[in-house]
């Protein structure tokens, strides 16, 4: 090794000790003709100071610049009294530089590595390698490293068997669009990258396997948002012999074990609250809500049904949110929440500000609803002077997703919550199918291998839309964090399933014959989840997008900005995938 210690060993205790360190040129200071670095490695930073009395290295110290890579020999003394830095690990020491070698010199970086600064996400892309030199991206890969090593070494005691399942592989029906790689040696043929590894821990079930996990690479297709990646990492599991309970369980004890291992943050509460899915739409609008927020929908339906007012009175649903302690906020504040609501579909936004003696002091429908139905209106909302009450009236999913979307953007601005808090909970009873309108069918609501609930059974040739799958997801401060189900072993039940959401007997064989057949040899019941990785180390991080713990994430437009890729191939290269790439006209372009 060129170097003894690593920078973050160097402490009180190895003052008087020779060491020969290797680093970056963190930061550089002259004063009173001497040169001071602060030298980084992956492990800390460490004071070098220059002496004249080491001629040679004194007049390279004097040379360095930001990032250039240097090995240093010396001897660590205790730095004098008044020069200490309690801000830094080895802030009561330094090394003085005996000799100094540059292995290798660099150009100024486009941004600052030893500031915290914001840095424009594009150029952060592009030099990616640059930016997970800065200490909170080099703490996060850390901590993504500790959480991956933490479940593999949970899971490994606790029997489970780590298998790896291939990449190239054929159509997942997670309902993204896949990513598809043509085949050479079989012209107009493709594999499809997996969008989770569903049939194949599957088909381990059916091999015997019982207790499988994968920290798996996972392909999808779909539009980006913070918390979503085209590829992205599942801690992915699959249990022969469970039911619903036995996952729910395994994961919170995992979950409560991994957040205390790693971390200082605290569940709200546990064991985790659960939640029907009808439940968490009602309460909150949505099936992840952010129970970090107290704030609840209330539904006003009924008690505006007969009002003059047409919006209040027609819509199929009207629900309100109570923005406590809000009536302050000005005409303008609350346009631009209408606007915000307006993005999720809804129509406007109808609102009314409490005042002293908790009647509506102003509103934006008050002259159409006569006093005693807006008296109601003020206790089903739990209005106190001060208040602001924020209605949608709509279809009931516009109302829903409106409501939601207002309901963080208030909560996360009201509510004085504690970064370090973790709110969990479980989502459960999710319908099995949602009824596609365009489509004028079925589809699974998760995929077409979760089981339906056995006492739902009967609905499923009659009111499939009652059916509901025996189907969990865990939410954690608003995000999807896993998602999971127990799942049909039955040929029969999965051939009936298909019939329902479509899918012709061929079309159905061709796509999952081999799960059809696979289930006539003795497949035990099984039943599986998977937890985005991503994400739960977003969230152990403190962080907001998922790209600040990928290593190297895709932009906005499933870009790698660094090196260019997508990118066009050589002809031959296409000739060979039996590709010929022809321009269509941009509006056959979706
Ligand atoms: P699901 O599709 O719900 O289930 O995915 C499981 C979890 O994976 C994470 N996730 C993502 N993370 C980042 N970027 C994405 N594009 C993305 N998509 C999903 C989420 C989600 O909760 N095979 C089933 C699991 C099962 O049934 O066992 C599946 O993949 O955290």
């Amino acid at each position: 090794m060129l170097k003894t210690h690593t920078c973050g060993e160097l402490k009180n205790d190895s003052v008087g000790q020779e060491a020969t360190l290797a680093g970056w040129v963190h930061r550089r200071r002259d004063h009173g003709g001497l040169t001071f670095i602060d030298l980084r490695d992956r492990w800390g930073l460490v004071q070098v100071v220059s002496d004249p009395e080491y001629a040679e290295a004194h007049e390279i110290m004097a040379s360095l610049r930001s990032e250039y890579v240097v090995q240093v020999f010396g001897n660590v003394r205790r730095r004098p009294d008044g020069a200490t830095n309690p801000d830094m690990v080895s802030g009561d020491i330094e090394l003085v530089a005996q000799h100094v070698k540059i292995l290798n010199i660099s150009k100024t970086p486009p941004f600052d590595i030893n500031k915290i600064a914001k840095v424009e996400e594009g150029l952060r892309q592009k030099y990616r390698y640059l930016d997970l030199r800065r200490s909170h991206m080099l703490a996060n890969l850390h901590l993504r490293h500790k959480t991956i090593a933490f479940i593999r070494d949970h899971l490994s005691q606790s029997g489970f068997l780590e298998v790896e399942t291939p990449i190239l592989f054929k159509t997942t029906p997670e309902g993204a669009r896949d990513y598809l790689v043509p085949s050479r040696l079989h012209r107009g043929k493709f594999y499809a990258l997996p969008q989770s590894p569903q049939q194949l821990k599957q088909l381990l079930m059916v091999a015997g396997v019982e207790k499988y996990f994968q920290i798996a690479r996972c392909f999808r297709d779909e539009d980006q948002r913070g918390d979503r990646q085209p590829e992205f990492t599942q801690l992915d599991m699959e249990m022969s012999f469970v039911e619903q309970e036995d996952v729910l369980q395994m994961i919170e004890v995992m979950m409560t074990k991994l957040v205390s291992n790693l971390t200082s943050m605290k569940f709200q509460q546990t064991p985790w609250p659960r939640f029907s899915n009808e439940e968490a739409l009602n309460r909150f609008g949505t099936d992840k809500p952010d129970l970090r927020f107290g704030i609840e929908l209330q539904d006003v339906t009924e008690l505006v049904s007969e009002s003059e007012f047409k919006i209040f009175s027609s819509a199929e649903a009207v629900k309100g949110i109570n923005a406590e302690g809000c009536g302050t906020y000005s005409r303008k504040e609350i346009d631009s929440l209408t606007d915000f609501a307006k993005q999720y579909g809804a129509g406007g936004l109808a609102w009314a500000v409490v005042g002293e003696d908790g009647s509506i002091s102003r509103s934006s429908f008050g002259k159409y609803v006569d006093v005693a139905t807006m008296n109601a209106l003020n206790k089903k909302m739990h209005a106190k002077p001060g208040d602001l009450l924020l209605l949608v009236a709509s279809d009931i999913d516009i109302v829903h997703d409106s409501l939601a979307a207002l309901r963080t953007k208030i909560g996360e601005k009201i509510s004085s919550y504690d970064p370090n808090i973790l709110a969990c909970c479980w989502v459960v009873d999710f319908p099995l199918f949602n009824w596609n309108e365009q489509e004028n069918r079925w589809d699974p609501s998760h995929h077409l291998f979760t089981a339906p609930l056995t006492e739902d059974l009967r609905h499923l040739k009659t009111d499939p839309g009652k059916v509901r799958g025996s189907q969990y997801d865990m939410v954690c401060n608003g995000y999807e964090m896993a998602g999971g189900s127990i799942r049909i072993h039955d040929s029969e039940l999965q051939q009936q399933i298909f019939g329902l959401i479509g899918l012709e007997q061929n079309v159905a064989l061709d796509r999952f014959g081999h799960m059809l057949e696979a289930f006539e040899y003795g497949t035990p019941p099984h039943g599986g989840i998977a937890v985005g990785i991503d994400r739960l180390v977003m969230l152990l991080a403190q962080e907001k997008n998922i790209r600040e713990v990928i290593a190297f994430p895709k932009s906005q437009q499933a870009t790698d900005l660094m090196v260019g890729a997508p990118s066009s191939a050589d002809v031959d290269q296409l000739n060979d995938l039996h590709i010929n790439v022809v321009d269509l006209p941009d509006d056959t372009i979706e």
